[in-house]
């Protein structure tokens, strides 16, 4: 009957209509989630439960997007067809990738590495690619055809790898239309040369503009890349690649990580059990994989814990630049001192790493401590027993880990 047809095809468009509608909210609701965010953090930044950090720039600034990643941590292999087995790297900056996490510190510590004289920074590079590939449309590039990726990770690695090497214009479009593109160092250089276009229309044009910046980028004797979103061993291919690519990882303490994360929206109390425990094995990995890389790749490698810079900024930011071959100016020394409060031979008596300890609640510690159990025992975090154990501030939260390996997992 046509009737019946045309009934059944009505229906059938309402019921898309309704599904699309609800998966277009859904994504919707994980940027709101995302803001949310940004605005939680500053909120915490004001009480000043991180440090006296100042805000210096506009504040989707701090957005550290959201902990979930889209890839499947199960496969350690993804085809990356048009990587060339060894780059040509022509003499441009030395690359350096902060490897971190969200809520883990990453915003100063990269403040405090973008202070460097010639260094090139940017922040948050692969945000919007991910939220791009959530949304399953094709990936639009300045000078070759859109492409539709499945992996976040078969994107995402290219994209830093041409970004470091300063060839701007092999870079995804959504990476120049992302917010965060104009704080990295020199983005205005595009911008200007665009027109002063966020989105870009012209392609043509972007490429011209996209050329431009790469040759200021190549002029700079560092490149600083700060990124939360990628696993340690998706890295490894850019680490043959470019040889002189060095990686400063970032940790810090879970438990203060995790509080700020809940305060924050982005884990809800029911779900914290399986988000701290993904955590923690995501943190692992990566732990675990920085040992190969310090084997295969000696020199190359830095790990370096949140609270150790803020206790002795000075110490471990020279530390750093050391090992990312940058001079230690007086411009870095002026930023430490705007940053934390310290200065070279004076410490701020203001311990404000440890804030959280005096009101946490011991459910929360044991919930945590028992779910990073195996990074805990590969770090040397240590676990709380007693609630006078994390309310007593002279009592560290790490020590020398284990000399032995934990073959738990064997
Ligand atoms: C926390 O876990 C829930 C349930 O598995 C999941 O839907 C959510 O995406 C996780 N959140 C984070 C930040 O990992």
């Amino acid at each position: 009957m046509p009737m019946n047809k045309k009934t059944l095809l009505l229906s059938l468009t309402i019921l898309n209509i309704l599904l699309f509608t609800s998966i277009f909210r859904s994504i919707k609701e994980e940027e709101r989630a995302s803001l949310r965010d940004t605005a939680n953090f500053i909120e915490e930044n004001n009480r000043g439960l991180q440090l006296n950090y100042k805000q210096e720039r506009p504040r989707d600034d701090y957005q550290d997007g959201v902990n979930k990643l889209d890839f499947d941590t199960k496969s350690t292999q993804h085809p990356n067809t048009d990587s060339p087995k060894v780059f040509q790297h022509s003499a441009g900056p030395t690359p350096i990738i902060l490897h971190t996490y969200m809520r883990s510190g990453s915003s100063f510590v990269g403040d405090l590495l973008k202070a460097g004289t010639g260094t090139y920074y940017t922040f948050e590079p692969i945000h919007a690619l991910q939220f791009t590939i959530r949304h399953m449309v094709p990936i639009r590039y300045l000078n070759k055809p859109s492409k539709i990726f499945n992996n976040f990770l078969d994107v995402a690695v290219p994209t830093v790898r041409d970004m470091v090497t300063c060839q701007f214009s092999k870079l995804p479009v959504p990476y120049f239309e992302d917010g965060f593109f104009s704080y990295s160092t020199r983005a205005s250089i595009f911008t200007q040369c665009n027109k002063g276009e966020r989105m870009i229309t012209d392609t043509d044009r972007a490429n011209t503009c996209a050329e431009e910046l790469s040759k200021e980028c190549s002029k700079s004797s560092s490149f600083v890349a700060k990124i939360i979103r990628l696993p340690l061993y998706s890295l490894e291919e850019l680490m043959e690649q470019i040889p002189n690519l060095k990686i400063i990882h970032l940790l810090r303490d879970p438990r203060p990580t995790m509080l700020s994360q809940m305060r924050a929206g982005n884990v809800k109390h029911k779900y914290l059990k399986t988000n701290v425990t993904s955590y923690c094995n995501r943190v692992y990995d990566d732990v675990v994989k920085a040992d190969d890389f310090n084997r295969k790749f000696p020199g190359r490698l830095l790990r370096v814990h949140y609270e150790d810079i803020v206790m002795k900024p000075f110490e471990l930011t020279r530390k750093m630049y050391d090992f990312a071959g940058m001079p230690f100016t007086n411009r870095v020394s002026d930023t430490i001192s705007r940053l934390t409060g310290h200065t070279e031979h004076h410490k701020s008596s203001n311990d404000k790493a440890s804030a959280w300890r005096s009101s946490v609640d011991m459910d929360f510690i044991h919930t945590v401590d028992t779910a990073c159990n195996l990074l805990y025992a590969k770090v040397g975090f240590q676990a709380m027993a007693t609630e006078a154990d994390i309310r007593d501030t002279t009592k560290g939260l790490r020590g020398p880990p284990p000399p032995f390996d934990d073959f738990r997992l064997a």
